[in-house]
């Protein structure tokens, strides 16, 4: 199934079925307070998502938040499915199959509070990247916030070359089968590329290893991963570049354990990009020290700092939920440095906290904010290693 609506996007499979948190209005909100910036609030907000996929994010976060939601995705397959998933919840969900060339075109929608695009920048034409930045432009409200994730260099340069020999392959020498049995033919063909010893290989050792990790991934994935006629990868300065134009200030990235540098980076090179005080500079080469390959970027529209203590006042209110059985809380977090342990002395109460009262949501104070279960304020961050090298403590 496919045609000239599709603009070279790989549509004879339908896309898989996943749930993406950071697309989640309150998730946002949530990133963007720990780095001490607003983010808009309020029932009445409108939300934007750009190419749903199969549409269960939209959905989740249309039947769980208020507000309203508006997205779209141009494949009628997708759209179809996720109007019924819309309409099994109730929700007043607007989900369109227009393009995003049309969807900039349509003259029947609001200002948004927040528009997110994931897994959508790498594989669409750069002009689709400046319908993206005309559709925020025009529809972003100020103090607006905008999620784009993509794959980008440096972590993606020694394993590009493969992405082409699947897409080469497919294009030049592609058997005239479905989907799964194509990506078969590109992977193994790459495989045996790589087995005759090309230099290339030698200089980039481990692209066996990588070629094995993605032979077991699912084929479906695979197919609109790689068999794309587009796929822009590229520099986090390079995307902040196309969207300056639509006013957008890069603020930070939706991945929290991000603002713990010291599960991600080296004593050394914390050093290092200590000296660097630009902030787009600083993050750009911070990708250097964590071998970036894909990002998760949240910028906004006019982007507003908090000071310190309307930042605590938000931290404290904010309500917190345990989302899986307490007994399966890792007490272990995996950064781009390696593993940490976390203390078990501190995190253990905060967990049996969390999960008194059925699971009932809870803020920090003991007798402030939405509840009165209050979880023990010592244990809010993982801050800096104790003597022993865990983590788990958090400044006095
Ligand atoms: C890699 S999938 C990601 C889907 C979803 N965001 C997710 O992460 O599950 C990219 C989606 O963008 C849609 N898409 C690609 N180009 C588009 C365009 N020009 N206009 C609207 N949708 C587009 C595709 O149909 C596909 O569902």
């Amino acid at each position: 199934m496919s045609g000239d609506w599709n603009e070279g996007y790989f549509t004879d499979v339908g896309y898989t079925y996943g749930y993406y948190r950071e697309i989640n209005p309150v998730f946002q909100r949530f990133c963007l307070l720990l780095r001490g910036y607003a983010a808009p609030e309020g029932g009445t907000a409108n939300h934007c998502e750009m190419g749903f996929g199969q549409g269960v994010s939209v959905n989740i976060h249309a039947a769980a938040n208020p507000g309203h939601f508006v997205a779209t995705d141009f494949n009628p397959s997708h759209a179809a499915h996720a109007n019924k998933l819309a309409a099994a919840a109730g929700t007043d969900a607007r989900l369109y199959d227009d393009s995003f060339e049309q969807l900039l075109n349509r003259t029947d929608l609001p200002q948004f509070d927040s528009i997110s695009l994931h897994g959508i920048w790498t594989w669409v034409s750069l002009e689709n990247h400046k319908n993206i930045a005309e559709f925020a432009r025009c529809h972003l409200k100020p103090g607006g916030v905008f999620y784009n994730s993509y794959n980008c260099f440096p972590g993606w340069s020694p394993a590009y070359p493969l992405r082409q020999l699947f897409a080469l392959h497919d294009r030049f020498a592609s058997v005239p089968n479905g989907a799964s049995e194509r990506v078969d033919a590109a992977l193994k063909f790459s495989e045996a590329l790589l087995a005759a010893n090309p230099n290339y290989s030698k200089a980039v050792p481990q692209l066996g290893e990588k070629l094995k990790s993605i032979m077991g991934q699912n084929r479906n994935y695979l197919a609109h991963e790689y068999l794309n006629r587009e796929w822009n990868c590229m520099y986090f300065t390079d995307v902040v570049d196309a969207l300056t134009h639509a006013k957008l200030d890069y603020v930070t990235t939706a991945v929290p354990l991000d603002a713990v540098d010291a599960v991600n980076i080296a004593a050394e090179g914390l050093d290092f990009l200590n000296t660097i005080d630009h902030p787009i500079l600083r993050e750009q080469a911070r990708d250097y020290f964590v071998n970036q390959q894909f990002r998760k970027d949240l910028y906004v529209r006019g982007a507003v700092r908090l000071t310190p203590i309307e930042q605590r006042e938000r931290l404290l209110n904010t309500r917190f939920a345990l989302t899986q059985p307490a007994e399966s809380v890792p007490l272990k977090v995996a950064g781009a440095a390696g593993e940490a342990t976390l203390q078990e002395a501190v995190y253990k109460p905060l967990i049996a906290a969390l999960a008194v009262k059925d699971y009932a949501p809870k803020t920090l104070p003991a007798n402030g904010g939405c509840t009165r279960y209050a979880i023990p304020c010592h244990a809010t961050s993982f801050g800096r290693p104790g003597r022993d090298g865990k983590y788990g403590t958090m400044p006095a």
